[in-house]
């Protein structure tokens, strides 16, 4: 799985063959610019989920919840989510949490909406872990996620997001559970694994966790386009005869005899 949020790069992602694409709300921090993902708001999501839909055909396309669209109760929550499946082209969505989580997956498995579930570092309770920090470190912390994946597969989750535990307690819960573990920051032991696209890329360069692989480079490649760009411009080498239009020689000579007149 890898994230998208706009048109071409689901299309991309797509024809990569990657299984599944995730407008996360994660979108917040590398497409919107904001600190942390908390600012995020349903429209922004829809917005962004729609452009995906439209770039994606075969994978799985799974919208991220935004802070505050499922807290407040299962019926807000509901309604939220159907408007990820009936009005963004999404197949399911992700909501991030527990055991105080169960009732309103139930609620919303109830309906017919497909929900992935997301343990360990949940950014949307940055505030409450005291920062972006690898989570289930102590026996007790380990045991209560154990326990929580339980609960959410028990809860209907086809699927949940493992992010940022240590990688022997994610290989522990991947056994345990039926339903398919999807890592970041949770080592090989998981079913699938996902990473924000940007962070793949190299796109987003003012904060990298340490469990992220670019594949490229491509913030450095931005730069230097944007760089000989501007060279080429001031050195008036662009636009070149192969990028400019040509006017025949006849027609030429007919606009000078009549701006003579
Ligand atoms: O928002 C997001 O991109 C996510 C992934 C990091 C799993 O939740």
């Amino acid at each position: 799985m890898l994230t998208a949020y706009d048109y071409h790069t689901a299309q991309v992602i797509d024809h990569a063959g990657i299984d599944s694409i995730l407008v996360g709300d994660s979108l917040g921090m590398v497409m919107l610019g904001f600190e942390t993902t908390l600012p995020v708001t349903m429209d922004m999501m829809l917005h962004h989920c729609k452009a995906v839909a439209r770039g994606a055909q075969f994978a799985l396309l799974i919208g991220d919840m935004p802070f505050m669209s499922y807290q407040v109760s299962a019926e807000e929550a509901l309604h939220n989510a159907g408007q990820f499946l009936q009005h963004a082209g999404m197949d399911a969505v992700k909501l991030e949490g527990g055991r105080e989580r169960a009732r309103t997956i139930r609620a919303l498995v109830a309906a017919g909406i497909p929900v992935m579930g997301h343990l360990g570092l949940t950014p949307q309770s940055v505030h409450q872990l005291g920062g972006f920090r690898t989570q289930g470190r102590s026996a007790q912390a380990a045991e209560r996620l154990v326990e929580d994946a339980l609960l959410l597969q028990d809860s209907g989750c086809f699927s949940v997001v493992l992010e940022s535990v240590p990688h022997r307690l994610a290989n522990l819960i991947s056994e345990q559970l039926e339903i398919p573990t999807i890592g970041i920051g949770a080592g090989v032991g998981c079913d699938g694994q996902v990473l924000v696209t940007h962070d793949l890329l190299g796109l987003f360069d003012q904060f990298k966790p340490s469990f992220v692989k670019a594949y490229a480079n491509l913030h450095q490649d931005m730069l230097s386009a944007f760089q000989n760009y501007q060279r080429e411009v001031d050195l008036r080498q662009f636009p070149d005869e192969e990028h400019s239009f040509s006017m025949s020689d006849q027609a030429w000579d007919a606009l000078q005899e009549r701006l003579a007149k």
